[in-house]
């Protein structure tokens, strides 16, 4: 489409200049970019594009690369409304070159957030700002995608930056909090410094179910094209599947792996049902809790093997990609973070069930670790999160560290660093 009937189609306001060519693209460098120094005049695109930047087709969605960012709460929404705020943060990834650009775990409902601050998808309200989002993110090529949450009995605490130490970490009412109506599988806290829940009756289970249905719904009239459910970190999804949270002794509860993933099941079926066949669903998982047996929790909390039995069943149902994360269900969980500490459960899942692609997260910091993840077939994309809240330019920054020349925005192209020889750095 050309300038002239670009402009004639959009009101001015709401104009924004196209992308010719997406950036975080492996494209061949033109005459200008030699001329103008930003390539290396011997530099050759390579006959065969590295992994991180090859696209990748789920359903009828292509993602120009596999980097992509995780979902981060920002804490930063009044009644779960996003705001400009949102669109700036989120469209800020777009514009540098992410191939998927993930929003932040929304809430289905008022009780699912985890603070007063957190973004909700409750009511249609709420649906023309996450447009103007998904607006902003398809016009720079990327694909725009949502968490959908609830936060079950880790509800209802404070903005993290306002927590000075661990016994402030619950919000009161007087702070906005809802702490008489905080919901779980079994009415058994977290740990002293959240609020301890109800346990959640057959009839409310089926209400939140219908929550989540109706929050895919508007998502996908928001126009967003991926919804990821969130079934990790402790929450909601992630306290039904574990038995070190869920002592029901009802069909959604107990010793069976099959009955404490009936909930999610139950969401995924229901979602798939009013969403576009042609639309993919995700959903995150800690694949691993890493709470050994011992007297106090004799179970151990879920593990690998765990996960991959649950990734079957969702892999039946249309759930086309487990985004491998871990933790945050018990205080007893021992965990030792490292350089891609998390990509083994990918790697692992991988192998065990091919009717699922994966998406590695948990630092992943630069260009050859992520290529090198994707190329060893360790999984199909990478998650990136505070690498992105350091650097919003990691998508094309990560192209750098494998020498690659990639498509930079049009309007930046002209802040590009100039390198005249392969020993100068960018
Ligand atoms: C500020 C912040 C907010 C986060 N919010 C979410 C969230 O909304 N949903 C989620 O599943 N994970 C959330 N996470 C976890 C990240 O998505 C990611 O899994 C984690 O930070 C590990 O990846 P990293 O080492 O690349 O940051 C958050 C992390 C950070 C730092």
């Amino acid at each position: 489409m050309t300038y002239s009937e670009q402009t004639k189609e959009t009101s001015p306001a709401s104009y924004i200049e196209k992308q010719v060519i997406p950036a975080g693209t492996v494209i061949d460098p033109t005459p200008v970019d030699y001329s103008l120094k930003f390539v290396d005049p011997d530099y050759k695109t390579p006959t065969k594009v590295p992994k991180l930047y090859q696209p990748l087709k789920i359903r009828n969605v292509t993602i120009k690369n596999r980097i992509w960012v995780s979902p981060m709460c920002m804490y930063s929404a009044k009644d779960g409304f996003a705001n400009d705020f949102h669109l700036v943060h989120l469209g800020q990834f777009a514009l540098h070159g992410a191939g998927l650009v993930m929003m932040e775990a929304t809430g289905v409902s008022p009780n699912g957030r985890i603070t007063p601050g957190c973004t909700g998808i409750w009511k249609d309200e709420h649906i023309p700002q996450l447009q103007k989002i998904t607006n902003f993110i398809h016009s720079q090529e990327s694909v725009a995608a949502i968490q959908i949450a609830h936060a079950g009995r880790k509800a209802s605490t404070n903005q993290p930056w306002t927590i000075t130490s661990p016994d402030k970490n619950k919000a009161d009412t007087d702070k906005g909090g809802w702490p008489e109506d905080i919901v779980a599988p079994s009415a058994i806290s977290y740990d002293k410094n959240h609020w301890t829940p109800k346990e959640l009756t057959i009839q409310q289970i089926q209400d939140i179910k219908n929550d989540f249905i109706n929050a895919a719904k508007r998502a996908d009239q928001a126009g967003f094209d991926v919804i990821e459910i969130h079934g990790a970190h402790g929450y909601l999804i992630s306290e039904f599947l574990s038995p070190v949270s869920n002592f029901r002794t009802d069909q959604y509860g107990g010793k069976s792996l099959e009955n404490r993933a009936r909930l999610l099941v139950e969401i995924v079926q229901g979602i798939r049902k009013v969403i576009p066949q042609t639309k993919p669903l995700f959903v995150r998982l800690s694949c691993t809790e890493w709470v050994e047996s011992t007297n106090e929790v004799p179970t151990g909390g879920n593990t690998i093997k765990d996960t991959i039995e649950i990734s079957k069943i969702l892999a039946q149902e249309g759930v086309d990609l487990i985004d491998c994360s871990s933790g945050g269900n018990h205080p007893n969980q021992k965990i030792s973070p490292g350089p891609g500490y998390q990509v083994f459960l990918s790697d692992e899942l991988r192998q065990a069930n091919p009717q699922v692609l994966t998406g590695a997260v948990g630092i992943i910091v630069n260009g050859k670790q992520a290529n090198q993840i994707v190329e060893e077939g360790k999984a199909d994309a990478v998650f990136i999160g505070r690498q992105f809240l350091r650097d919003p330019t990691f998508a094309l920054n990560a192209a750098e560290d494998l020498d690659l020349f990639v498509k930079w925005p049009s309007q930046y192209t002209f802040g590009r660093k100039k390198r005249t020889s392969k020993t100068v750095k960018l």
